[in-house]
């Protein structure tokens, strides 16, 4: 009798805790009773940086997609490297990567209100949305309750995240594999039409497009104007200076679509996205005033902010998005 009802209460706790484990996800409510200002001061916070580098909403966008495609949305982007350890920031797929220091800074104003409470993850998710509505993009509903990881690796950045020397087929499998499709890789490259590129990611598209690593292996689809434009800003060779991604670096407009419908793709990614199939019909129908991109762009953004992401009770709450506790 008694080891009967001392069995079935093992089995009621291992229900509820099964119920609280699958109760675990990102919710709208989560800071409500901890820290109900949470996303009023990113708001702020983010609103004050953008005032006066407006260009910098794009390395919010930016950091954003490589925390969230590297093992799920868990602040491992912005841990520094230490001695035995070279993080996620240092691979070379996150050469020259923003905002890091400027997440710490509204880490910085949020602990002052909420010690101990809110993560760096949540922070820079929502730190990605108000940066693109800031540039006049489509906003989304940013769900929180991300913990941060204690673990951050430059291999795992440098196997996860896209290289933009991929073909099309190469870009569709890297989406496939965090469970987007090409369609939703399209409508989210569109964040290209912020911020800007340092050489080192054009580069190949003008000095090593088949591999031959020569002045004229350039992309032949490329419009040649726009080609002579780029080597005169990116001589061989050079990987910091500087190029915008299109005419409008700071507003989050069709500008690239229209660039890349125009044979003007600075990486090769970017040409490659209307040499898939159907993906040059896709292009020409987001880039259509009125178009779903927007639309689409929100729930693509929603979607990736969801990825793999660390609940309580793992992870933890970074007091400084840098250093891991
Ligand atoms: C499709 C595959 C993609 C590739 C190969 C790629 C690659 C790159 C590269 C090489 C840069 C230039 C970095 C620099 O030199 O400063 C860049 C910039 C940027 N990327 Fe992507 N990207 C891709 C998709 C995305 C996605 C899905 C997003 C966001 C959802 C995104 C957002 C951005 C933004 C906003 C910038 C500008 C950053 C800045 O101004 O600091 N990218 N990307
Ligand atoms: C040029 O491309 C080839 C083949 O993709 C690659 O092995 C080589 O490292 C590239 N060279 C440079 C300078 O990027």
């Amino acid at each position: 009798m008694a080891s009967a009802i001392l069995g079935s209460t093992v089995l009621v706790s291992f229900f509820l805790l099964l119920a609280s484990l699958c109760d675990a996800q990102l919710s709208t409510s989560y800071y409500d009773s901890t820290c109900s200002q949470a996303a009023q001061i990113v708001q702020n916070e983010v609103t004050n940086i953008l005032q006066s580098n407006p260009n910098l909403a794009a390395g919010f966008l930016r950091l954003h997609f490589h925390d969230c495609w590297v093992n799920g949305c868990d602040g491992s982007v912005t841990i520094k490297s230490t001695s035995d350890n070279t993080a996620e920031m240092d691979g070379n797929v996150n050469f020259q990567l923003r905002a890091i220091p400027e997440i710490d800074q509204i880490k910085a104003a949020v602990e002052a209100e909420c010690p101990d409470t809110v993560s760096c993850a949540d922070i820079i998710a929502l730190a990605a949305k108000e940066a693109t509505v800031y540039a006049n993009g489509p906003s989304w509903t940013v769900a929180l309750g991300r913990r941060d990881s204690r673990v951050s690796r430059a291999n795992d950045a440098d196997t996860q995240l896209p290289f933009p020397v991929l073909p099309f087929s190469g870009l569709v499998d890297n989406f496939a594999n965090k469970g987007f499709s090409a369609r939703e890789m399209i409508v989210l490259s569109g964040s290209h039409t912020i911020g800007h590129t340092h050489c080192n990611g054009i580069g190949p598209n003008l000095y090593n497009y088949t591999g031959q690593d020569s002045l004229t292996d350039t992309n032949p689809n490329l419009d040649t104007t726009f080609a002579d434009d780029l080597k005169n800003t990116c001589p061989k060779g050079n990987r910091f200076n500087i190029v915008d991604m299109d005419s409008s670096p700071n507003s989050f407009d069709s500008g690239y679509f229209d660039g890349v419908l125009a044979n003007k793709g600075h990486m090769i990614t970017d040409d490659e996205l209307i040499r898939g199939p159907s993906g040059d019909s896709i292009v020409q129908s987001l880039a259509q005033p009125g178009s779903s991109w927007y639309s689409e762009f929100s729930a693509g953004m929603a979607k990736m902010s969801q990825l793999g992401p660390l609940l309580s009770p793992d992870g933890e709450i970074r007091k400084t998005c840098q250093v891991i506790n």
